[in-house]
């Protein structure tokens, strides 16, 4: 890395804005794009662009190389799984972006999880003997998940949370404030892997609908270019979660990651989780799909969610000693709550009445219909049965039709 003071014609107290704007280094200044470094109060349009073209002088890139010198050094570590590992080309890999999309306990945080504990790992190991950064935006982030990771993989658990630097975060400002930050670490905490878990949450619900679009898509590149940045600066491996959408603006088709193009044109690899009739039973089975990547085949795979992250079976192999602490509970996807019927008698008009009263229908699937824009008693009661279904995985037109029956009882009066 190279020094800002480097570069030609800088003064310190544009170095000090730089900084201050979390550009640190040559390297982050010359790949930097100009708007960005424009927009910093006290620069200026002028002062960016000499900046900028002097920092590419600095360092070699204006001029062409033959294609032979090309530096590629991309590193891989495990997933946890092994077929995962496959389809992703050797491990998750660095120096890239790659966003993992899904609906609703798919497996994002369980693969976020993984990898930041797996990265840790000598390279023997399936490692790469590094620290990890996990920006945390919707607090799913678990102390004791990372810890049973640790152990299966027989790391020490103190050591292996050392070496996660975690940031829950409150707004989209916020995180584009951290995501800066995350750069730091790279420099100085040996951090080779930036989680960010979720891409969108704070975004979507800070910017809605179709008047807020231009501006959030703005804030939403300009996140996307400095994880980039970072990736290539510090050959360091990022993990952007997404959740899936099937109604926004018009803009995408059914199953479609949100973003838009900003987030599929901004990330090397696209991997689609699917859960498997997760509705209709418990199991922890999960399937990745690569859905674009510049370099591989349009493979999928299956994969399974553990109490240790992610693996290829549903029984992970811990040290003995371990065993015992093991015991979890799978959350219940059927928690019916059990609601007073006088309470819904009560309650002024079906609009009132929580869908979870819905027979068949527990916290985890009234959480998929909100993504679909199913939210009242009224919503589902006009839904077409076989589109919703084809919009859910694992649940059919005939389980629709039965909670329709259900909601009709219960809002008659
Ligand atoms: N300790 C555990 N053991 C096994 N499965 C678990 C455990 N904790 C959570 N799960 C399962 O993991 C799933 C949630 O995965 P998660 O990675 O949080 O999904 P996402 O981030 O895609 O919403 C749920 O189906 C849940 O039952
Ligand atoms: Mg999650």
């Amino acid at each position: 890395m190279s020094d800002l003071s480097q570069i030609k014609g800088i003064n310190a107290r544009q170095i000090k804005l730089l900084q201050e704007n979390g550009v640190s280094t040559a390297e982050a200044l010359a790949m930097s794009p100009l708007n960005i470094v424009s927009d910093i109060d006290g620069l200026g349009d002028k002062t960016a662009k000499k900046l900028i073209w002097n920092a590419r002088n600095a360092l070699g890139m204006t001029e062409f190389i033959s294609a032979s010198e090309i530096d590629e050094n991309i590193e891989y570590f495990t997933t946890g799984s092994s077929e995962l590992n496959k389809i992703l080309g050797g491990g998750f890999q660095t120096g890239k972006l790659t966003e993992v999309y899904g609906p609703f306990k798919s497996g994002k945080t369980n693969l976020a999880h993984t990898i930041a504990v797996t990265i840790q790992l000598p390279k023997e190991s399936g490692g790469l003997d590094c620290a990890a950064a996990y920006i945390d935006t919707e607090n799913t982030f678990s102390k004791d998940k990372i810890k049973r990771i640790a152990n299966r993989f027989g790391l020490d658990e103190e050591q292996v949370l050392s070496k996660i630097y975690h940031a829950r975060i409150y707004s989209s400002d916020h995180q584009s404030q951290m995501i800066m930050k995350a750069e730091t670490l790279c420099k100085t905490r040996n951090v080779r892997l930036i989680v960010l878990d979720s891409l969108m949450a704070l975004l979507r619900v800070e910017y809605v609908g179709i008047g807020s679009l231009a501006k959030r898509q703005g804030v939403l590149n300009n996140m996307i270019h400095g994880m980039s940045r970072i990736a290539e600066t510090y050959n360091c491996a990022v993990l952007l979660t997404n959740q899936v959408a099937t109604k926004m603006a018009g803009m995408f088709s059914a199953n479609d990651a949100i973003g838009g193009n900003i987030v599929a044109h901004g990330c090397h690899f696209r991997v689609m989780f699917k859960t498997k009739g997760f509705s209709s039973n418990n199991s922890l089975k999960r399937r990745a799909v690569i859905v674009d990547a510049p370099d591989l085949p349009p493979e999928e795979c299956e994969f399974y969610i553990t109490s240790a992250g992610i693996a290829d079976t549903d029984k992970v192999e811990l040290p003995e000693s371990q065993e015992s602490d093991l015991e979890f509970e799978i959350e219940s996807l059927y928690e019916e709550s059990k609601v007073s019927s006088e309470a819904v008698a009560n309650s002024a008009d079906s609009s009132d009445v929580p869908l979870t009263n819905v027979k068949g229908i527990g916290k985890g699937t009234a959480e998929s219909l909100k993504m679909n824009g199913i939210t009242s008693i009224d919503d589902l009661l006009s839904a077409e049965p076989d589109g919703l279904s084809a919009k859910i995985s694992g649940v059919s037109s005939t389980m629709v039709g039965e909670w329709q029956r259900s909601a009709k009882v219960l809002i008659s009066p």
